[in-house]
């Protein structure tokens, strides 16, 4: 007798890789061949048939694919690093809760990333600069181990002709190092503490390791931003993705449904 299962809403597809890019050492962005409807700030689940599933946060804002950067630092993502150009990649997804951006329409914006919590900042990026008169101004504090670490190189140039791009890095030196960059040795939490002066009309958006996340909040809050100013992303171990399987809560929430995008007054009422 076959025995039928049916994994419904868990069930991954196949979807083509249009394009793969090295970013850094250990990571890289590619390209799906993937329509789907999203916000930013959303998340996939990534396949590795065999060995596991990875939460990856979509770093496009495209209705025609979906991009992904990736760190690869175990089991799942050092598989999905040796894809290649014309694999398919088995994807379910989108999950999580978005930026509420019609919300928050005729603000300034305080993109604050670090690492690769940089990767889902690209996404709101790129949903801003599609709906530039929707937005003010838009100053990107991002910060990065060196330069060589430095994820989305190639567009630097025009996030700074567009906004306002500052950057920090661990240490500059790099052994080997061919990287072209603009900023200085510090750490994005320096950035924050020099160029930010006031909290009117502002909305902080953060995403990165959580000490990154804690520093940045204890600053902005002694700037004068209160907590509905300030969004962040709670990274957890995820499984289910659903709601299902418990692993992702805390403080009473699902990571994974009630975000990752949270409003800090809505993370911390618990
Ligand atoms: C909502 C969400 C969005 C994410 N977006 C991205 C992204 O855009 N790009 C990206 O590279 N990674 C992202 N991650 C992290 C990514 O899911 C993990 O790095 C990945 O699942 C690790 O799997 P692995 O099998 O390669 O490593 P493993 O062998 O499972 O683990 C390697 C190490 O990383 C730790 N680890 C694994 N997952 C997490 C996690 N979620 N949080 C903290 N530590 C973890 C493990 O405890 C272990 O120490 C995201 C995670 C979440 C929850
Ligand atoms: S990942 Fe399973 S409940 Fe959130």
């Amino acid at each position: 007798m076959k025995i039928k299962v049916d994994i419904g809403p868990y069930k991954p597809e196949p979807k083509k890789i249009i394009s793969y890019k090295r970013e850094a050492p250990d990571s890289f962005t590619i390209r799906l061949d993937w329509q789907i409807e999203h916000g930013p700030g959303q998340f996939v689940f990534c396949s590795a048939p065999g060995i596991g599933e990875s939460a990856i946060s979509i770093c496009s804002d495209s209705r025609n694919y979906v991009d992904l950067n990736i760190r690869e630092v175990g089991n799942v993502t050092n598989e999905l690093g040796k894809l290649q150009v014309g694999d398919e990649l088995l994807v379910r997804g989108p999950y999580g809760t978005q930026y509420p951006m019609q919300d928050l329409k005729g603000n300034d914006f305080l993109i604050i990333g670090g690492g690769c919590g940089v990767a889902p900042l690209r996404g709101v990026i790129k949903y801003i600069d599609g709906h530039r008169e929707d937005f003010n101004d838009i100053s990107l504090f991002l910060g990065f181990r060196s330069p060589e670490d430095a994820l989305f190189k190639d567009e630097h140039e025009d996030w700074d002709k567009r906004h306002k791009l500052f950057m920090k890095f661990d240490k500059m030196e790099h052994e080997n190092s061919t990287a072209c960059y603009t900023g200085s040795q510090g750490f994005v939490t320096d950035l924050v503490k020099q160029e930010v002066h006031d909290n009117t009309n502002k909305i902080a958006i953060v995403c990165g390791p959580p000490i990154m996340i804690d520093k940045t909040v204890e600053i902005l809050r002694e700037k004068g931003f209160h907590d509905d100013q300030i969004f962040l992303s709670a990274e957890r171990l995820m499984y289910c993705g659903m709601a299902r399987c418990g692993r992702c809560m805390i403080r009473g929430k699902y990571t994974c449904v009630d975000g990752s995008v949270f409003r800090l007054d809505h993370f911390e009422d618990e």
